[in-house]
C-alpha cells in the first residue's frame, strides 16, 4: 500500500468533530503559543499570495494571525471550521483596522460555499495537516481556484524512517485527536494529488525557518492555453 493510501487510511483518529473541540480548546492561548513559532511560514504564504491579481481566500483561517501579512491592497475571505477562532479572527480584523479582509465565514474547507473558479489565489497556512482527508481540501481548494491561479500551503512535512519520523508516527496515532492536528503527514499526499490532477502543477517547494520544520508549496492551476508553453518553465525547489 503506497504511503499516502496508508496515511489515509488511518483517517479515523481525527475527525471534523475532534478538529472542532481541540479548537475550542485551542482558541483561548492559540496566539500565545503558535504565534512566533509559525510567523515564517505566515509571511511566506501571504508575500506569495499577496501577487495575485485578484481576491484571496484563506482556508483555516484560525485567529487570523496571517491577516495583517497580506498587501493592503489585497481583498481577502477566510474561512474557518472553528467559531472560537474565527471571532478572535475578527475581533483583530476590528482592533487593527484590516479593511482589506472582505470577510470571515464559518465553513467546512472540504464543502465551501463558494462557486467554481472564484478566487486567484488561495492559502492554507498550517491547515492541512489539521484535516482529517487532506486531499479532499485539495480538491476543493482547486476548484474554487481560477485558472492561472495558485494554491499556496505552508505545512509541516514528515522526513524518511528516520527517529523523528518514528516518533511523528507514535504521535499520531496515539495524540492526533487530542492535539488537533496530525504530527506526521509525508509528502506524496501533496504530490500523489498533483499527479492525479494534470491542470495542477508544482511551482515551488521551499523549508522554511524554524530549521526547515515548515514547508511552503505553491501549486498552480494551469489554464488550457498556458499549460503547454508552462510545461517547460523551471521549478523553483529547495528541498531541506
Ligand atoms: C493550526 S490552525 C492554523 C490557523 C492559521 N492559519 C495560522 O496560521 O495560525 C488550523 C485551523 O484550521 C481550521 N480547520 C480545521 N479543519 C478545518 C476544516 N475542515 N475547514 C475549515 N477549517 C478547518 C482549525 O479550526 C484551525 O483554526
Amino acid at each position: 500500500m503506497s504511503e499516502a493510501r496508508n496515511y489515509l487510511r488511518e483517517v479515523e483518529t481525527l475527525d471534523n468533530g475532534n478538529v472542532e473541540a481541540a479548537y475550542a480548546r485551542w482558541a483561548p492561548i492559540y496566539d500565545l503559543t503558535f504565534d512566533i513559532l509559525l510567523k515564517p511560514g505566515r509571511r511566506a504564504a501571504a508575500t506569495a499570495a499577496s501577487k495575485a491579481r485578484g481576491p484571496i481566500l484563506d482556508v483555516g483561517v484560525g485567529t487570523g494571525l496571517e491577516l495583517p501579512m497580506f498587501a493592503p491592497d489585497t481583498q481577502v475571505i477566510g474561512v474557518d471550521l472553528s467559531e472560537p477562532m474565527l471571532r478572535r479572527a475578527a475581533q483583530r480584523v476590528r482592533r487593527e483596522r484590516l479593511d482589506h479582509v472582505a470577510g470571515l465565514v464559518k465553513m467546512d474547507a472540504t464543502r465551501m460555499a463558494f462557486p467554481d473558479a472564484t478566487f486567484a489565489c488561495v492559502v492554507a497556512p498550517y491547515m492541512l495537516t489539521v484535516v482529517p482527508e487532506p486531499q479532499a481540501v485539495l480538491d476543493e481548494l482547486a476548484r474554487v481556484l481560477r485558472p492561472g491561479g495558485e494554491i499556496v500551503l505552508v505545512n509541516h512535512v514528515s522526513g524518511k524512517d528516520d527517529a523523528i519520523a518514528l516518533f511523528e508516527a507514535w504521535l499520531d496515532r496515539h495524540m492526533a485527536p487530542k492535539l488537533g492536528w496530525r504530527p506526521q503527514f509525508p509528502w506524496s499526499i501533496i504530490g500523489d494529488w498533483i499527479d492525479r490532477n494534470p491542470r495542477m502543477r508544482l511551482v515551488e517547494r521551499r523549508p522554511l525557518a524554524p530549521f526547515g520544520l515548515f514547508t511552503l508549496t505553491r501549486i498552480k492551476r494551469m489554464s488550457a492555453e498556458s499549460k503547454k508553453s508552462e510545461e517547460s518553465a523551471p521549478l523553483e525547489l529547495a528541498l531541506a
